[in-house]
């Protein structure tokens, strides 16, 4: 239930379906972006992320679905949806051949501004992105991190006021990444909406408001990185043994434990709080327990992941799961 009204709502859509042949790659989903938020298409490779972009932003068409991006009906109104939009595709925009700069003027030449107006969208952006140094070298000298950010400030030539970012990081270096995060939050802080796709559950962590996960064509949960933190199972202490004899005589003395007999592991149940962990150590000394390895688990996005889409769970792949 929500009380958005599609007004309100950047990117809607309903029942989005789109087969390739006999492969059914998006099943009919439904999504909601709020204006001004951020909202990130969480799946693995070959998930279905671009197609749910390249559809969104007109470049594909869809089998079936009510599509409304900005307030326009893809179905009837693709060139406004397109004026609305700027798309940064996972496969760089950049031409090589060419210098930074270069790009830009050539991104507001498609967008008509004038030629005094271009040159100084075109360098302010550079500006902002850290470029102006690397302005005048061809952008095939440029390292992964300068293309991406090339490539973001070329899409924001047009101003869009909703953004596509198609695996945005994949590929960059830690701080490459954590540059790029910066980049978006401003974008953000401009008002801009946001769909992300990333291969990177941290990423959605950090960055996005909203987080849908995309398996076998549905939307396997939905929610913020909290509400979807909350489906795993909480956190625990994982001992690890070396010496079967150790492992059964440990298993044997402790209740409340989950086995695993083949990886000669057992897991505790815990917050992962100082007071607790310190008990449960005393615990362990108490009965004699000595664990080869012992490893402090507290629940994070990648459980949510495996425990939606993990092979050792694949009930769950037929049950939805809600969390609004
Ligand atoms: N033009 C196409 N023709 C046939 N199959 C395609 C086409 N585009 C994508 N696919 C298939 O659709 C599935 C989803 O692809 P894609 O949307 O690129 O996933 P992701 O971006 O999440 O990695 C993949 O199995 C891919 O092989
Ligand atoms: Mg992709």
């Amino acid at each position: 239930m929500t009380t958005t009204t599609s007004h309100s709502l950047a990117i809607a859509a309903k029942g989005l379906r789109k087969a390739y042949g006999d492969k059914t790659v998006l099943d009919g989903i439904d999504l909601a972006v709020p204006t001004g938020t951020v909202f990130s298409l969480l799946g693995p490779n070959g998930a279905g992320k671009t197609t749910a972009v390249k559809i969104l932003s007109t470049l594909v068409t869809a089998d079936a679905g009510e599509l409304h991006v900005g307030g326009h009906d893809l179905a009837v109104a693709p060139q406004a949806v397109r004026a609305a939009i700027g798309v940064t595709g996972q496969f760089s925009a950049v031409d090589g051949l060419i210098t930074g700069e270069e790009n830009m003027l050539l991104m507001a030449d498609l967008h008509h501004l004038p030629r005094q107006e271009g040159r100084r969208t075109a360098a302010e952006l550079l500006e902002r992105f850290d470029l102006t140094e690397a302005a005048k070298k061809p952008a095939s000298t440029y390292s992964g991190g300068m293309k991406r950010r090339l490539d973001l400030a070329m899409t924001l030539v047009g101003d869009p006021r909703i953004i596509f970012l198609d695996e945005p990081t994949t590929g960059l270096d830690p701080r490459s990444r954590h540059n790029m995060w910066g980049i978006i939050r401003g974008l953000v802080a401009d008002g801009v909406s946001v769909f992300l796709t990333t291969q990177y559950l941290e990423e959605a962590d950090e960055l996005a408001d909203r987080i849908a996960v995309l398996h076998d064509g549905t939307i396997a949960a939905e929610g913020s990185a909290e509400e979807l933190k909350r489906l795993v199972p909480g956190g625990h202490v994982r001992l690890r043994f070396t010496d079967p004899v150790a492992y059964r005589s440990a298993a044997a003395a402790l209740r409340e434990v989950t086995r695993d007999d083949e990886a000669l592991t057992l897991q505790i149940p815990s917050d992962g709080s100082q007071r607790e962990l310190r008990s449960i150590l005393d615990w362990l000394d108490s009965a004699g327990v000595e664990a080869d390895e012992l490893t402090v688990h507290t629940p994070d996005l990648d459980d949510v992941f495996f425990a939606l889409t993990g092979p050792t769970t694949s009930q769950s792949s037929q049950s939805k799961e809600s969390v609004r």
